[in-house]
């Protein structure tokens, strides 16, 4: 039965990695089975001598090849971190729900490292052409990665684009650009103040949801959040049913 939860097992060859910004990291690894990714979407990894897998949302998919962004955090990420290219790892996925793309003039809001899910998905826009704008949020220069195509960048210093946080900035940005849809990914509280505009402006959002993991799969129930469905509330595992989720429906704490 919990077989049949897992998507897919696979060894994988690390293909490439490379130093992005200062503090993130690009891995892509080879699998045996080149699958369609949704932006979204996110794999999680076997840390050596670590119980539990860490998840990372996808960040490309070319060629078979799945890669990631990532800071180095604790034990996991520094693992991820003393990888090197031909070294064989172990992953689950992908897992979880991805953005549903819709036919729409699209605001992308991304922070932090939160902007890798976020600039796969405006990769799958362009393909599809549908218009839309990459506006992204950092603590400061050094914090961007160096090859994301962003439309309009926001530090907190200054040090590139316009000064401040993005939040700041999403009034200005909505009143200019006139999204009929915002994805984004970051922080919880970029996550909220998003799906608040959205309210308040009457654009759907869709937001892509963080928890600390344990199965990934749907089945410990650790990942719970709760959801705002047919005028009731209910829990939904963010791993299975999530990541991502209209922002309208998710209970902000
Ligand atoms: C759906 C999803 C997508 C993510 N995508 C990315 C990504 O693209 N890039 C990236 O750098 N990080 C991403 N993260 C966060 C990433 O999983 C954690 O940074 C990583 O698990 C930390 O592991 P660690 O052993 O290095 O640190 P630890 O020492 O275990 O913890 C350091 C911090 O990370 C948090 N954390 C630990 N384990 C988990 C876990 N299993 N799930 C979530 N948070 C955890 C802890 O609460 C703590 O604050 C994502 C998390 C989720 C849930
Ligand atoms: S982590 Fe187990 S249900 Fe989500």
């Amino acid at each position: 039965m919990l077989k049949d939860k897992i998507k897919k097992i696979y060894k994988a060859k690390v293909s490439n990695f490379e130093q992005l910004a200062k503090s993130s990291y690009f891995i892509e690894i080879e699998t045996d089975n080149p699958i369609n990714v949704k932006a979204g979407q996110f794999i999680s990894v076997y840390c050596e001598g670590l119980t539990l897998r860490r998840p990372f949302s996808v960040f490309s998919n070319n060629n078979g090849k799945i890669g990631i962004l990532f800071k180095e955090k604790g034990k996991g990420t520094k693992y991820i971190k003393s990888l090197k290219k031909g070294d064989l790892i172990d992953v689950t996925g992908p897992l979880g729900n991805g953005f549903e793309i819709m036919e729409k003039r699209s605001l992308l809001i991304g922070a932090g490292i939160g902007t890798a899910p976020v600039s796969f998905l405006k990769t799958k826009l362009d393909e599809k052409g549908i218009e839309n704008i990459f506006a992204a949020g950092f603590l400061n220069k050094d914090e961007i990665p160096c090859c994301m195509k962003i439309d309009r960048i926001y530090t907190d210093d200054g040090s590139e684009g316009e000064k401040g946080s993005i939040l700041n900035y999403l009034g200005i940005l909505i009143n200019e650009y006139k999204p009929e849809i915002i994805y984004t990914c970051g922080p919880f509280i970029v996550l909220k103040t998003v799906a608040q505009f959205g309210e308040m402006y009457g654009i759907e959002t869709q937001v892509a949801m963080e928890k600390v993991m344990a199965c990934a799969i749907g089945v410990c129930r650790g990942c719970v959040i709760d959801v705002k469905q047919n005028g009731r509330i209910i829990n939904k595992t963010v791993c299975k049913d999530g990541p991502v989720f209209k922002g309208s429906e998710v209970v902000w704490q």
